[in-house]
């Protein structure tokens, strides 16, 4: 923990220096009072002495940093403290750290090129060097390619579309997804899991397929037949297998996991098994996963909208509401929104997310479109904005990166609560000082706060 805490404290040390004396960055402090507005993540209240009124802490200082560029402050950077009331997760604290940065007059490839030369002179000197420009990739390839848009590339098993090998198949399930609109046949080579697999550990795998995604997964040994092959294989024909070893690459001793279905279904299916047999595979000692290697990713062209979870006719943000289309999707907006893509970027280090940002609207007239119109949104709610945008705003942009999270994988622990001082528990708790905590009623009232006392006491643990 003391060896986490220096290695952070010098990091952001010598991002300081980078911004500020480099490159003409201010640092700027933004309230953590703020009001509740639409979008992005859960904010915590805060309650106030006006009856029925609530501050709340901000998940981000997003409309601070746009509000600052409005104002002429051209290049911003805070290490700045965020809160979202949330799950927690290894990689997920209700409060936690952003470098979060904002500049006029930039477009993706600047903001990029910039935290490039920031990772790489901050980093430590005692890690392999950072190598720029990263790789970039769009969304619709990684989810392709790895079935999500946080890929682990220190390693391949990447996933194949074989549905043209299966056109003419006998084999029932292929031909029925194939016969579907976006139908298709996807598969991903386990490298020697003939050597390190055991029957039970396919069994799993297929269990796995069928319980959390109701889809079939058909292992095969395309170069070798070994007696657990599943009895479908034999359907495949002999031209069928030279195709698949041709377009696969496989070796001897390969398995290769063999899925079918709507193309995004069927590429999260085998993107999660991609993880799974790589956690099993490295348990058994095969190290597919370098530790002490860095591999970082940018991915862009995400959608602008999301199908909202609860309610998939409604539109949500992809992001978050001001970020920019992309500029040849704008006609888009007014006619297929679903289909725009964004100019939001996520930056992805060793399989996890370690920062995301965009180009913003800077027009005034776009952004309530977007905020009322395909967001419904209230926005009277965000008529600062509206107005700061009014006076006219100079186009820009800007990233956050998680802190926590990178500081994490670069000192290679487990979770961000090995490089947080006094983290919270998975629950949200500080358990040294049990944080929260219960106030007495006379110290409530002048929140015209009244705690009822719990009837449930089953659903009082459960909560
Ligand atoms: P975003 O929500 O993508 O973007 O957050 C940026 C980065 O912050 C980190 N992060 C977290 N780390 C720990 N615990 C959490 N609960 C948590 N949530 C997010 C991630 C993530 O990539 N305002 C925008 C940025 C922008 O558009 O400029 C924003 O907050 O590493």
């Amino acid at each position: 923990m003391q060896y986490n805490l220096r290695l952070r404290s010098q990091m952001v040390m010598k991002m300081r220096e980078y911004l500020c004396n480099l490159h003409g960055f201010v640092d700027i402090e933004t309230p953590t009072l703020f009001k509740r507005t639409p979008g992005g993540a859960k904010e915590f209240l805060v309650p106030s002495r006006e009856p029925g009124k609530f501050c709340s802490l901000p998940q981000s200082p997003q409309q601070f940093k746009q509000l600052l560029m409005v104002g002429g402050l051209d290049r911003y950077f805070q290490v700045a403290r965020c809160y979202r009331d949330e799950g927690s997760r290894p990689d997920r604290q209700p409060e936690f750290t952003q470098i979060d940065i904002e500049m006029s007059f930039v477009d993706q490839t600047g903001i990029q090129s910039l935290i490039e030369g920031l990772l790489q002179y901050s980093w430590p000197n005692d890690k392999d060097p950072v190598v720029v420009p990263f790789p970039t990739m769009t969304f619709a390839e990684v989810l392709a390619t790895y079935g999500t848009d946080k890929p682990d590339t220190r390693f391949g098993m990447k996933i194949i579309d074989i549905s043209d090998v299966f056109r003419n198949t006998e084999i029932g399930f292929l031909q029925d997804a194939l016969s579907k609109p976006h139908g298709t046949v996807k598969a991903i080579c386990i490298p020697e899991g003939a050597k390190y697999l055991k029957r039970k550990d396919i069994e799993s795998i297929r269990n796995f397929a069928a319980d959390h995604f109701n889809q079939e997964i058909l292992p095969v040994f395309l170069n070798a037949n070994r007696n657990w092959n599943s009895p479908v294989a034999n359907f495949i024909m002999e031209s069928q297998r030279l195709e698949l070893i041709r377009l696969m690459e496989t070796q001897e001793e390969d398995v290769v996991l063999l899925t079918a279905g709507e193309h995004n279904k069927a590429c999260s299916l085998l993107g999660k098994l991609r993880l799974e047999c790589a956690d099993l595979l490295e348990t058994r000692g095969v190290v597919l996963r370098d530790p002490t290697l860095f591999s970082f990713l940018w991915v862009v062209d995400f959608p602008l909208f999301l199908p909202k979870e609860e309610s998939p006719r409604e539109l949500e943000s992809a992001h978050h509401p001001f970020t920019a289309p992309h500029p040849s999707d704008i006609h888009l907006l007014y006619t297929e929104p679903k289909k725009a893509r964004s100019q939001h970027y996520d930056l992805v280090l060793n399989g996890n997310e370690i920062g995301g940002g965009s180009i913003r609207i800077h027009n005034a007239e776009l952004q309530r479109y977007i905020l009322a119109t395909l967001l419904k949104e209230d926005v009277k709610m965000l008529s600062h904005l509206l107005q700061a945008l009014d006076y006219g705003a100079p186009p820009h942009g800007g990233i956050a990166l998680g802190l926590d999270r990178l500081i994490c994988l670069v000192t290679g622990s487990p979770s961000i609560r090995d490089v947080i001082a006094f983290p919270k528990s998975f629950r949200g708790h500080d358990l040294m000082s049990n944080t929260p905590d219960s106030v007495p009623p006379e110290e409530l009232k002048p929140y015209h706060i009244r705690v009822s006392k719990p009837t449930d006491s089953k659903a009082e643990r459960a909560h």
